[in-house]
C-alpha cells in the first residue's frame, strides 16, 4: 500500500501554484450533462474525486475528451442511461450532483447514495425536500436515490441548514424547471457561485448566488459553454498553514485572496505575516506562533475543510487554543493520530482544547479522511524525525500532486510502498 514517508524539520520556502477547486469542479462536471451541446472546461483539477465522477458520466454515455491534464471537453448529447450506479460513484459525495442535473434535464434520474469522507452524519433531507418542492417524487430504494417528475415547477424553498450540496443540487434542477424558484438560506460558498456562473454561461437565469437568497428563473434549454473553474480555496489554505506550521515563507499563487480572508485573518492573529497581491498570497512565519480561538462556520466564516489544518498549527503554538467544529459532528478523528506525534489536545463534543507543545515527533500514522490527512502531513513536515502516513488515497481524492508540490517547497517527502523504500528514504534524507 502506498504511504508517504516524511522527514520533518525543513521550513517550506518558495512558490506553489494552486489548481482548480475540486468542490466547484464536481458540480460543474455534473451540470455539463444538462446540455446536448459541447462544453469545454479549463482549470480542472486532476484528482481522484473528479476522475471518479468523469468515469461515471462516461458510463451513462457522456463523451469525454481530455486535451490536456487540466482541460476537459464533454458532450452529453447521447446520454443513454439515467441510472448512475458504478462501483466508484458510491464512494464519492458528489455523485448526487448527477441527480439534480439529470432530474433538471430529463425529469428522471437514479443515483447511488453518496459516500464521501467519514466526518459524521451527512444527511440529504434538504436535497430531497428541495426536489419534492419542485414537484419531483423522490424515493430511496436498494441503495439508490430515485427522483422523477412529470414536470418541475419553480417553488419557494427554505433550507433548514445552509447546505452546499443541497443548494447546488436544487439550483441545478430548478435551472430547467418552469417558472421561478427562490432558495432561502442558501449556501454562499465560492463553489456555489462558480456553479451559478457556469450555469448562467450555459444560458441559465440565476441571480443572487453568493448571498443567502438565490433566484432561479427556469429555462427550457441550456447551451454549450467554455468555462474556467475557480482556484481551490482549501488547497490554497492548506499550503498557507503548511507555511505557518513549518515556520516557512511560501507564496501561494493562482488564488482569489477574497476567498481566503477568514484563513488570512487567523494566520495574522497567530503571528504570521500575510501579504496579498492580485492573485497570490505570501505567508511568512518568522516568529513563534500564538494561540487563538476559532469556530468553523459556513462561508464567509472559517471553513470546516480547514479545521484540521488550523488545529495542527495551534497545537504547536504558545498557550491554549480552542477550536469549535460547528458543521460536522465527527471531524476530530485525526486528533488521536496527532496525539501520537506529541500534541496535547482534549476533545469534548465538538470542541478541541489545545495546549500548545514545543514540538511534534515523527510516528506511523494514518490519514482518516481527505483534509485531516493533509493536515497530518503538514504536522509531519514540522515534526522531529520520520513519519509515515498511510491511507494516502484519501488525500489524493482532493489534492493534486500534493507531495510533489510540497517537495518543490523543500519538504522531504516521498511516496513509498515497502519497508525497503522507507529504509532507502531514511538513508537519503539522513
Ligand atoms: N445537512 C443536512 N441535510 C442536508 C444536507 C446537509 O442536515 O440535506 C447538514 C450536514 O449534515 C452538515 C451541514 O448540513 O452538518 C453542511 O453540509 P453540506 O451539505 O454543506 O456539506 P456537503 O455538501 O456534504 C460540501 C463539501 C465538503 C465541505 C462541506 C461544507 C463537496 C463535494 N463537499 O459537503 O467538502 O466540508 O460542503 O463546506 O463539495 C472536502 O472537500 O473535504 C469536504 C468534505
Amino acid at each position: 500500500m502506498e504511504q508517504y514517508a516524511i522527514k520533518g524539520g525543513n521550513p517550506l520556502v518558495g512558490d506553489v501554484e494552486i489548481g482548480g477547486a475540486k468542490n466547484a469542479a464536481l458540480p460543474i462536471l455534473a451540470a455539463s450533462t444538462m446540455t446536448d451541446e459541447t462544453v469545454f472546461i479549463e482549470n480542472m483539477p486532476d484528482v481522484r474525486d473528479t476522475n471518479v465522477l468523469l468515469e461515471a458520466m462516461q458510463h451513462i454515455g457522456v463523451m469525454i475528451k481530455r486535451p490536456d491534464r487540466h482541460s476537459v471537453i464533454l458532450n452529453s448529447g447521447n446520454i443513454n442511461n439515467l441510472v448512475v450506479d458504478t462501483e466508484g460513484i458510491k464512494k464519492i459525495r458528489a455523485s448526487y450532483y448527477l441527480l439534480g442535473a439529470l432530474l433538471g434535464k430529463y425529469k428522471c434520474a437514479e443515483v447511488a447514495l453518496p459516500g464521501g469522507c467519514d466526518i459524521g452524519c451527512r444527511a440529504i433531507d434538504q436535497h430531497i425536500k428541495g426536489f419534492r418542492a419542485l414537484g419531483a417524487e423522490v424515493m430511496i430504494e436498494h441503495g439508490l436515490i430515485k427522483a422523477r417528475a412529470q414536470k418541475l415547477v419553480g417553488s419557494h424553498i427554505y433550507m433548514d441548514v445552509s447546505s452546499v450540496g443541497a443548494t447546488i443540487n436544487v439550483m441545478m434542477a430548478a435551472a430547467m424547471a418552469e417558472g421561478m424558484t427562490i432558495i432561502e438560506n442558501s449556501a454562499k460558498e465560492p463553489h456555489v457561485v462558480d456553479l451559478a456562473n457556469f450555469l448562467n454561461s450555459m444560458g441559465a437565469n440565476i441571480k443572487g448566488a453568493g448571498t443567502d437568497v438565490i433566484r432561479i428563473r427556469g429555462v427550457q434549454k441550456l447551451h454549450g459553454s467554455e468555462y474556467a473553474i475557480i482556484p481551490d480555496q482549501i488547497e490554497a489554505g492548506t499550503f498557507m498553514f503548511a507555511a505557518a506550521v513549518t515556520k516557512g515563507d511560501v507564496t501561494v499563487k493562482n488564488v482569489i485572496p477574497k476567498h481566503l480572508e477568514s484563513i488570512t485573518a487567523k494566520l495574522l492573529e497567530i503571528g504570521c505575516e500575510v501579504e496579498e497581491a492580485d492573485d497570490c498570497v505570501r505567508v511568512v512565519a518568522s516568529k513563534p506562533l500564538n494561540h487563538t480561538q476559532v469556530k468553523t462556520l459556513p462561508y464567509p466564516g472559517f471553513p470546516t475543510d480547514m479545521q484540521p489544518q488550523i488545529t495542527v498549527t495551534l497545537a504547536l503554538s504558545r498557550g491554549t487554543s480552542i477550536v469549535t467544529e460547528s458543521i460536522f459532528e465527527n471531524r476530530f478523528k485525526y486528533v488521536d493520530e496527532l496525539t501520537r506525534m506529541g500534541a496535547n489536545i482534549k476533545v469534548e463534543g465538538n470542541t478541541a482544547i489545545i495546549d500548545g507543545v514545543e514540538k511534534y515527533t515523527g510516528a506511523s500514522i494514518s490519514a482518516p479522511d481527505l483534509r485531516a490527512g493533509a493536515a497530518l502531513v503538514i504536522a509531519a513536515l514540522a515534526a522531529e524525525g520520520l513519519t509515515t502516513v498511510d491511507d494516502i488515497k484519501y488525500i489524493e481524492r482532493g489534492y493534486e500532486d500534493f507531495h510533489l508540490k510540497l517537495k518543490n517547497l523543500g519538504a522531504m517527502i516521498e511516496v513509498v510502498q515497502t519497508e525497503k523504500d522507507i529504509q532507502k528514504f531514511k538513508l537519503r534524507v539522513g
